[in-house]
């Protein structure tokens, strides 16, 4: 017997099974500091750039098509996280407050920083917000209608920013460079459109983040791809706290990381459960099943009553990286 799971949006790249084990085409793997390009040379490599180009379309058009995913794991960390800061106020914390800033967001999504910091943006900054998802700067736009500060929306990929070169004095990127085809690129386009003095502020997950959820979800079952929807393999491998340093600065002198200590202590089964059902891989279709939906309710309402709450690991925090 199947389950209708939350109500989540239908979800399923043609991963499935493939999703965790193809790796990225060896045309397509470049270094960041050294650009070259193969050509694809055999059928096996053409038929991987084919499905990696089905996978960029799945993520606009499926797992970023709107909100409702991301608000699914965004409640989580808003309802259990032990940081009462919130990471939101935090990132703002931590960007310069400095007069008329001109500053662009790429992969902006929902818009959750400033759903946040509205209040706190100067009338006088200037800001761009982007998203290669129309669907998201729909969510965004109700957001930022009654701020005091100028924003403007718009719809394009990050990796081909329609702007001049030196106009902002900062680039947020936020839990969104992992996701870029070529981050190397995507470093070089951020820098373009930096000022000499300007400042990347670029948020991302370490390695642990969420463990407990992983070890809890795989536990359950041998077939389960939880997460790594990115048929190049994990996301992290591409931009995380242990490599985002390397990263960046192939192309900015100072890179500094900026740790967000937290931790989620839940005691409610179901916010999980959304969580888990809005991560991509196949979970979705596995506990859509009613006998496995019924193991992972009381996977966790056990270890909730067991340990008076189930506890886990983040590890998030943001790069602030500059030429000098
Ligand atoms: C994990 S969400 C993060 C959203 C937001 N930055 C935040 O931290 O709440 C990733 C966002 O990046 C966007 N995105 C992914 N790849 C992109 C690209 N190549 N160009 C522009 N946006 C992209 C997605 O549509 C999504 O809104």
């Amino acid at each position: 017997m199947c389950r209708d799971l939350h109500g989540l949006e239908p979800f399923g790249y043609l991963g499935e099974q493939e999703v965790g084990r193809a790796q990225a085409p060896s045309c397509l793997k470049r270094r960041t500091s050294q650009l070259e390009v193969v050509r694809p040379h055999n059928m096996e490599e053409v038929a991987s750039l084919v499905k990696e180009k089905d996978f960029f379309r799945h993520l606009k058009e499926q797992q970023y098509a709107g909100a409702t995913n991301l608000d699914a794991r965004a409640q989580l960390h808003e309802q259990f996280s032990q940081n009462r800061r919130g990471f939101h106020a935090w990132i703002f914390d931590n960007l310069l407050q400095r007069a008329g800033t001109r500053l662009l967001e790429l992969g902006c999504g929902p818009g959750y920083l400033w759903r946040d910091n509205l209040r706190r943006v100067p009338s006088d900054w200037e800001v761009t917000l982007t998203d290669f998802s129309p669907g998201m700067l729909a969510e965004i736009r109700g957001v930022v209608a009654n701020a005091g500060a100028q924003f403007e929306l718009l719809n394009c990929d990050a990796q081909s920013l329609p702007f001049p070169s030196g106009v902002f004095h900062t680039v947020i990127a936020n839990h969104m460079l992992y996701h870029l085809r070529d981050i190397g690129e995507g470093i070089e386009e951020i820098s373009r459109v930096l000022g000499p003095q300007g400042v990347v502020v670029a948020s991302t997950n370490g390695a642990d983040h969420m463990l407990e959820v992983r070890e809890l979800v795989h536990s359950l079952s041998d077939d389960i791809i939880f997460g790594s929807a990115d048929i190049r393999g994990s996301i992290t491998q591409f931009f995380s706290r242990e490599n985002g340093a390397e990263v960046l600065g192939h192309r900015f002198m100072r890179v500094h990381w900026h740790d967000f200590e937290d931790a989620l202590l839940v005691t409610e089964v179901d916010p999980l459960i959304r969580y888990i059902l809005s991560v991509p891989g196949n979970v979705r279709k596995v506990f859509a099943v009613e006998e496995m939906y019924s193991k992972l309710h009381r996977a966790i309402s056990d270890r909730i009553e067991r340990d008076g709450a189930f506890r886990i690991t983040k590890s998030a925090g943001l790069f602030i990286a500059s030429m000098t």
